[in-house]
């Protein structure tokens, strides 16, 4: 049996090849070609190109064929911003959004996070694993071949283990790459409210019990916190990234999202991989972000369900040269979308992006975002054969038709993981 597969009749092909991460002009960049190819060998891309070339290739000869019929090839989309893991949709506070309340409001009276916590510790693990998975193939039929997935929703020692330890079985059990966040601080769960130093108490939980043994069984990557107004302030979200840091998971933050905190001059601070929203952020925090390594991964998904009208300044942060991302942040609460076209759809219209930014923002610079640009990300020499085929002739038709299911073909390391019936 070969193991090299050869894919031709690209009538587009978007390598996103070059230097990653990508700032300003090279946003636009999508290294395409026409008529392309790619030689697959062992799940890894053996060569990419026009198809006379690829064709031309040691072992493109006896490569079994797959011929995409003249559609539009792209690296799989790295989706950097999901909280997977959840028991069950927040609908009935989707109702009382659209009559008015806020979602700070919700989140007082106990909806919201706390909502999702309840649910959460309520709920089996082959409940939870049974959701993740269906959300995992869905992510999949829209040309996502990684996902970050964050922590969140347990807030006690047992809950937060359950859930990384989930994502660590679904990793092994399904084809989708999964790279893990732990959210210890996601809010200060109910428990601890109203208790005197309730938010300081938790913390040192976080700090004390969950992060040692999340290092110990080695079940995350990355450390986040939710930096916001009604969550953790600058102060605590510091004291925790630095112990993380400290043990040897990378930082990242939710912020200025709900109102400008300054988490983002702390996630500069402290190098962390990136920081998320930004719908609030100030001038001083876009120059921050361009003379930093930190990429502002923009969610529009929350701010379309939200129906908020202050999307974050994309413009302003690729123009100054900040290293700009897209993600879903598919959650109950602000973004239950898994769909990263959508995303795109948003982020031309609303955060006035291009097409071709949009797709580089979604795919090289959310590798970048989770460390991964050398292995993912685009379709270059030595990278994993993760890319997504889509049903329309020219790349811009993907973001052009909105809340379309345009994807074709899904394919994680060499291996077709959706097809279009
Ligand atoms: O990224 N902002 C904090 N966390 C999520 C929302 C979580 C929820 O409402 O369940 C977010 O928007
Ligand atoms: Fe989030």
């Amino acid at each position: 049996m070969t193991e090299n597969l050869l894919i031709t009749g690209a009538a587009q092909l978007l390598t996103v090849r070059g230097d990653a991460p990508r700032r300003g002009n090279s946003l636009s960049n999508l290294g395409l070609v026409k008529d392309g190819a790619v030689l697959v060998s062992d799940g890894k891309i053996a060569a990419a190109g026009t198809r006379k070339q690829v064709e031309a290739r040691k072992g493109a000869k006896e490569a079994e064929k797959l011929d995409v019929g003249g559609r539009v090839v792209l690296p799989g989309f790295v989706d950097s911003h999901t909280h997977l893991i959840h028991a069950v949709s927040r609908v009935e506070e989707y109702e009382l959004k659209i009559q008015g309340a806020s979602y700070e409001e919700i989140a007082k009276k106990g909806g919201g996070i706390l909502n999702s916590v309840k649910k959460l510790r309520a709920a089996t693990s082959e409940a939870l694993k049974l959701r993740a998975r269906a959300a995992l193939e869905e992510f999949a039929s829209y040309g996502t071949t990684t996902v970050e997935a964050k922590s969140g929703y347990g807030l006690d020692v047992a809950s937060e283990l359950k859930i990384l330890r989930l994502q660590r079985e679904l990793k092994r059990e399904q084809p989708l790459e999964i790279v893990s966040t732990f959210l210890g601080a996601h809010v200060v769960p109910a428990e601890f409210r109203g208790k005197p130093d309730g938010g300081e108490r938790y913390v040192a939980v976080v700090v004390e019990q969950m992060l040692p043994d999340v290092v110990n069984e080695n079940l995350a990557e990355f450390c986040d916190v939710f930096c916001d107004r009604g969550a953790f302030p600058v102060a605590q979200s510091r004291r925790i990234l630095s112990e993380a840091l400290a043990h040897g998971l990378a930082p990242r933050l939710h912020a200025e999202q709900l109102s400008h905190t300054g988490a983002t001059q702390l996630a500069v601070e402290l190098g962390a991989a990136s920081c998320d929203h930004l719908e609030h952020v100030s001038a001083a925090d876009i120059r921050a972000l361009a003379n930093s390594e930190t990429v502002a991964t923009l969610l529009p998904g929350c701010d379309f369900h939200l129906g908020w009208k202050n999307y974050a300044p994309a413009r302003k942060l690729i123009e100054a040269g900040a290293i700009v991302a897209l993600a879903t942040d598919y959650n109950p609460g602000t973004s239950p979308t898994l769909s990263m076209p959508m995303v795109l759809s948003l982020a031309c219209a609303q955060l006035r992006m291009t097409p071709a930014e949009a797709i580089a923002a979604a795919t090289i610079n959310g590798a970048y975002a989770l460390k991964r640009e050398k292995q993912i990300g685009s379709l270059e020499v030595g990278k994993q054969a993760d890319l997504a085929v889509f049903e329309v002739e020219d790349y811009r038709e993907i973001p052009y038709y909105f809340g379309m299911q345009p994807c074709w073909m899904t394919m994680k390391r060499g291996e077709i993981v959706y097809m279009r019936d």
